[in-house]
């Protein structure tokens, strides 16, 4: 067995900081006041205030393992709860979604209702920056046991991460992310569903739901966007 409290604390290992923390960093160290919807663990709001961060950082997320995790700053406003239940009303000049959270919002009226509740958290110009994978690029499909990983969780114990493709239907990709011993024997498995959402798609919600759009990437580095990049990186205003 693998508890979720493991599983959330091995979440940090699996995703140590990378250049997309590097971006969100530099964009929350702008703002003064900074809503992140899907923290996870915290990483950014826990980096942001370490570094001198002095406005308001909030971070929000359903699962309660990772607030837990989060939770260990205390000088940051931890709250449980999805993006769509967000009642703030013009509080934030900054919203993030990082990780790929962007893409747990499978359903269409949960995208709605999620991009709803974000532009209603922000004051007059304010921004959400976000990304989500290019569906152009197949990152699923490299998804199997053959790439299985060997890490230490935090308390030492080694542990093996793989995963595998159950379905794809129309943008939909379902997954199993399993947790086992080095010798294969499983602790737990967790299965998840992620949007792979075309560009256009995208353009067309985020209109719906006021957003301009003010930048597109590719990369982290602010590269141009283009069919084969592996990101589409989004900076939209409302
Ligand atoms: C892939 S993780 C990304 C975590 C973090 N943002 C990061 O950069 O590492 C996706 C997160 O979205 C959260 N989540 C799931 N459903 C959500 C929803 N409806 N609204 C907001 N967050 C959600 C999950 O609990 C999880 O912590």
């Amino acid at each position: 067995m693998y508890s979720d409290q493991e599983a959330a604390a091995l979440y940090d290992v699996l995703n140590p900081w990378g250049p997309s923390d590097d971006f969100y960093l530099a964009l929350v160290m702008e703002a003064t006041s900074v809503l992140d919807v899907g923290r996870g663990t915290g990483a950014i709001l826990h980096r942001a205030r370490q570094v001198g961060h002095a406005g308001r950082l909030c971070g929000v997320d359903p699962d309660r393992a990772s607030l837990g995790v989060a939770r260990r700053r205390a000088d940051v406003e931890w709250v449980a709860g999805t993006a769509a239940s967000m009642a703030w009303d013009s509080e934030f000049d900054l919203a993030i979604m990082t990780g790929h959270a962007f893409q747990v919002l499978v359903g269409d009226d949960e995208l709605r209702a999620s991009l709803t509740a974000i532009r209603r958290a922000l004051a007059a110009g304010g921004r959400f920056v976000f990304e989500t994978r290019n569906p152009l690029a197949r990152e699923w499909e490299s998804w199997n046991p053959g790439n299985a990983m060997d890490v230490v969780d935090p308390s030492g114990r080694p542990v093996r991460i793989s995963y595998e493709v159950e379905a794809l239907v129309g943008d939909v990709v379902t997954f199993t992310e399993t947790t086992s011993d080095p010798d294969g024997a499983p602790l737990r498995v967790d299965r998840a569903t992620l949007r792979f959402i075309a560009f256009d798609e995208l353009a067309r919600f985020l209109a719906g739901a006021g957003f301009d759009i003010e930048a597109q990437y590719g990369g982290w580095l602010r590269e141009p966007l283009d069919p084969a990049s592996l990101e589409i990186i989004t900076v939209a205003r409302i």
